[in-house]
């Protein structure tokens, strides 16, 4: 990053401006849980709908999916979710702060030990060995690594007693593993073809924290493309290219992003990869791209007794196929949107500004109406909803002129207005550009296409 961008100063700015509040505030809040303001309401769609654009409007053999949160059990039994979905949990036995051993270790190492490739004896060791200490207390007097699952439970029945049992799920895909066969006889799908979508995730995460990095609810983008297994390996290399191109098409800089291929893989995983982000809490998963083989389906066939077979409509061969999935966490991409856009500009004039250069695609607002005087308000309304139309736009009287750039430039509005007394003679308005703080003078009937032609995401 070019400033020294903290996360309390994204934090900050995210609730002053109306990005991001902190869950439930007037309750004291409710810990890892965040809400999305008028402004990073529309951040946050714009990002998710940038990704269904690229991974499924333009993607003739993707199909987009929204699948239910609550699955039957045995979704999750199918999955190993029940069995074996634990992250190691380590207990401070004096301030009982609860840890994720892994976590622990990988921050202490400051990523140069890679943790996922190790034993749980492994890590116990590390710790004993780099006496490393609660990062609450300061003690170092742990309890063994246990198995923690983070998977939140509630129930179904109206009578206590005979309620059973049901998860929220814990990631989106596999509503696209469960229908598989579904969209594929209905879309009438060859392989290789993909199954998207974009919905709520829920995880009793033991160490959450760090703003939208790690919440115990967040929203996942995820997709499961299907294929024969000697295709796999060129679409999972294919994948990464994607995912690559997605995010630096978005904005952030290539500096800022590495991949990291995975050290130890699962015993059915071919291969694994996480792209890498430069947060300002350092490098850290932004999302992942997984060879899963063919376990996933096999799985969903032996539990459900279902046949998960593909048949191969030239050859007739039925077979399972291969899936790699790319999934990547819409609020996490949104954190890392908003730590790359962040910055802090001095001027020319001696005076500073705070400006989210967001690309115009994802910017919350792509144009704000400034009426000049407030004796100017009708015409400058005419205008807004004319631009509203097509446009979210933003309208602003209150304070300088001055003020009102400095505001919209700290929302990321790529483009504003300004409503003048030569508007009301001859219809020109003065369009201020938010990164070169240039304007120029257009008519009103330019306005629509001048702009349009800059917010596209291709
Ligand atoms: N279906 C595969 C899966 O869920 P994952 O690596 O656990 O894999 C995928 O999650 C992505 O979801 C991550 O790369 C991250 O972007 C996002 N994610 C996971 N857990 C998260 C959490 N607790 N808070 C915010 N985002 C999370």
């Amino acid at each position: 990053m070019e400033n020294k961008i903290t996360m309390d100063k994204i934090v900050n700015l995210c609730k002053s401006r109306g990005f991001v509040f902190p869950g439930s505030e007037i309750y004291g809040g409710f810990a890892n849980t965040w809400d999305f303001g008028p402004v990073g309401v529309e951040l946050k769609n714009n990002v998710k709908r940038a990704w269904w654009k690229r991974f499924v409007q333009e993607d003739p053999n993707t199909y987009g999916v929204d699948c239910s949160i609550l699955m039957n059990p045995k979704v999750w039994e199918a999955s190993g979710h029940v069995a074996s979905f634990g992250d190691p949990k380590m207990d401070c036995k004096k301030c009982k702060q609860r840890f994720r051993a892994d976590t622990i270790v990988e921050n202490h190492s400051k990523g140069s030990v890679s943790a996922e490739a190790m034993s749980d004896q492994q890590l116990e060791d590390y710790i004993k060995e780099h006496h490393i200490c609660c990062p609450h207390c300061g003690g170092f007097d742990w309890t063994p690594i246990r198995k923690f699952n983070p998977m939140f439970i509630t129930s179904r029945g109206t009578l206590e007693a005979e309620a059973d049992k049901v998860y929220l799920r814990p990631e989106t895909c596999q509503g696209e593993y469960v229908n598989f066969l579904n969209v594929q006889r209905s879309s009438r799908a060859k392989v290789p073809f993909a199954i998207a979508q974009i919905g709520k995730s829920f995880r009793n995460e033991i160490t959450p924290g760090n703003f939208l990095f790690r919440t115990i609810e967040f929203e996942q983008m995820e997709l499961q493309m299907f294929c024969k297994d000697e295709d796999s390996m060129s679409i999972y290399n294919n994948y990464k290219e994607r995912a690559w191109e997605f995010v630096e098409a978005l904005g952030l800089k290539r500096e800022n992003l590495r991949f990291h291929d995975h050290d130890k893989l699962a015993h059915y995983a071919k291969a694994a990869c996480d792209i890498q982000f430069n947060f300002p809490i350092g490098w850290q998963e932004l999302n992942g791209i997984h060879h899963r083989g063919v376990w996933d389906l096999s799985r969903h066939q032996e539990f459900s007794g279902k046949s998960m077979l593909y048949t191969d409509p030239f050859t007739n061969e039925k077979f399972l196929p291969n899936v790699i999935e790319y999934s990547i966490g819409a609020d996490r991409l949104t954190l890392a949107l908003l730590c790359q856009a962040y910055d802090e500009e001095s001027l020319e004039n001696g005076e500073s500004r705070v400006v989210m250069h967001f690309h115009p695609f994802i910017a919350p607002y792509k144009v704000a109406v400034l009426p000049l005087q407030k004796n100017l308000s009708d015409k400058a309304k005419e205008i807004y909803s004319k631009l509203s139309k097509e446009f979210m736009c933003d309208y602003d009287e209150a304070g300088s002129i001055g003020k009102r750039y400095r505001r919209q430039d700290e929302i990321g509005t790529p483009f504003a207005v300004t409503i003048d007394f030569e508007t009301l003679e001859n219809n020109t308005v003065t369009l201020r550009d938010r990164d070169t703080m240039e304007q120029i003078r257009l008519s009103i009937d330019e306005l629509i296409p001048y702009i349009s032609e800059r917010v596209k995401f291709n």
